[in-house]
């Protein structure tokens, strides 16, 4: 029992994200083909990669905004892409604007997106896995102006 809570505290200590990537986090996911990932007014995520397993059939990825900065000053939204396509989509959102949630309107290079939040706001967007590689690793970011080069990770497809 003992050893047992030492070894959650230590699981603990490496941080959620290690934990959640550890095959012992799949029993304590409840859906593993729903994924949670968090804004900041700091321009973070709280996560720096993303995975489910290749069985999901679609995605459902849900954005938090823990702070309470508006989306106007400190706006965060969920952006995948493949990977080469980060700066350039990044650079398309951008000229998109705010009204379109930084992102370019019917853009082939965004595979999925949320909207932009602000503080205290959540946003999710469920696709289709039919479009990503099984073992494929991908790219997300916030696409608010000059957010990306701190808001990005990585999200695999059963890999
Ligand atoms: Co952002």
């Amino acid at each position: 029992m003992n050893l047992m809570r030492n070894t959650l505290v230590a699981a603990a200590l490496l941080g959620a994200q290690a934990v959640l990537m550890s095959g012992t986090a799949a029993a304590a996911a409840p859906d593993q083909c729903k994924l949670e990932i968090t804004g900041n007014d700091m321009m973070q995520y709280d996560k720096k990669e993303l995975a489910v397993p290749a069985d999901c059939t679609s995605v459902t990825v849900t954005l938090h905004h823990a702070g309470k900065l508006p989306a106007a000053a400190m706006g965060h939204n969920w952006v995948l892409v493949n990977t080469p396509d980060l700066t350039a989509v990044a650079n398309a959102g951008m000229a998109a604007g705010l009204a379109s949630n930084y992102v370019p309107e019917g853009d082939k290079r965004v595979l999925a997106h949320t909207k932009i939040v602000g503080g205290g706001e959540t946003t999710s967007v469920t696709f289709s896995t039919s479009i990503l590689k099984k073992g494929g690793a991908y790219s997300y970011l916030c696409t608010f102006p000059g957010h990306n080069a701190l808001m990005r990770g990585t999200f695999k497809f059963g890999s």
